[in-house]
């Protein structure tokens, strides 16, 4: 099957604002006449939001954490991501490929290339058109955030560790992965996000 629909995702630090600008991308897409599906990781079907609870609540080892993500993530992708695609929509997901490279494969210290090896395999070698990573020292975005599940509990040192993963996997995306500054106004980051997405949506009419 040709996935024909648009897949964008939204990568970075805890509090980096990833769920805020999907929500305001999302109603501009809307308010364009677009038709859009939003999707989380880990999550997104029944099946993948159970493995999300298991992930998030209990203390596992690095390699069950990892396995679990990709559960999670070639779930998603299969049951979701994937049909609305083929439908022609347009897909934003909060979290993908990136974030266990980022979280295992840098601070957990599995290594970059074996996660990237599982993340195709998990993927069916299903990559985004565009991802938004929004830069922003771990210590800002922990700052915004009231609650904290396993992963946002992890030192500081753990979360810089993520964010040069993520700023590492950006340099060598080949122009996949666009780097924002998250510190910016809301305004102005979905300025940035709404422009970079119209311009791909125009290249493809
Ligand atoms: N540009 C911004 N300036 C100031 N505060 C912001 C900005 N973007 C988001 N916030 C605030 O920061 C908090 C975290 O934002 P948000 O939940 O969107 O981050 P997130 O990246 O989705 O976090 P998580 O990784 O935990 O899901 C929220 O209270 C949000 O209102
Ligand atoms: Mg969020």
């Amino acid at each position: 099957m040709v996935a024909t629909g648009l897949f964008i995702t939204f990568e970075g630090v805890e509090g980096s604002g990833k769920t805020t600008q999907i929500e305001m991308l999302r109603k501009w897409l809307l308010a364009a006449g677009h038709s859009v599906l939003v999707t989380r990781e880990p999550g997104g079907d029944p099946a993948a939001e159970a493995i999300r609870n298991i992930v998030l609540e209990n203390d596992v080892a690095p390699r069950t954490e990892l396995l679990l993500f990709l559960a999670s993530r070639a779930q998603n992708v299969e049951t979701v991501i994937l049909p609305a695609l083929t439908a022609g929509k347009i897909v934003i997901c909060d979290r993908f490929i990136d974030s266990s490279v980022a979280y295992q494969g840098f601070a957990r210290g599995i290594g970059r290339d074996t996660v990237a090896a599982l993340n195709e395999f998990a993927t069916g070698a299903l990559y985004p058109d565009i991802t938004f990573l929004l830069d922003i020292d771990p210590a800002i975005g922990l700052a915004r955030q009231a609650d904290r599940n396993r992963m946002e509990a992890e030192s500081l040192t753990f979360h810089q560790t993520v964010r040069k993963g993520f700023l590492t996997e950006a340099e060598n995306s080949s122009g996949r992965i666009c780097v924002l500054n998250a510190s910016g106004s809301f305004a102005d980051i979905h300025f940035s996000i709404a422009n970079r997405v119209l311009k791909i949506l125009e290249s493809r009419v």
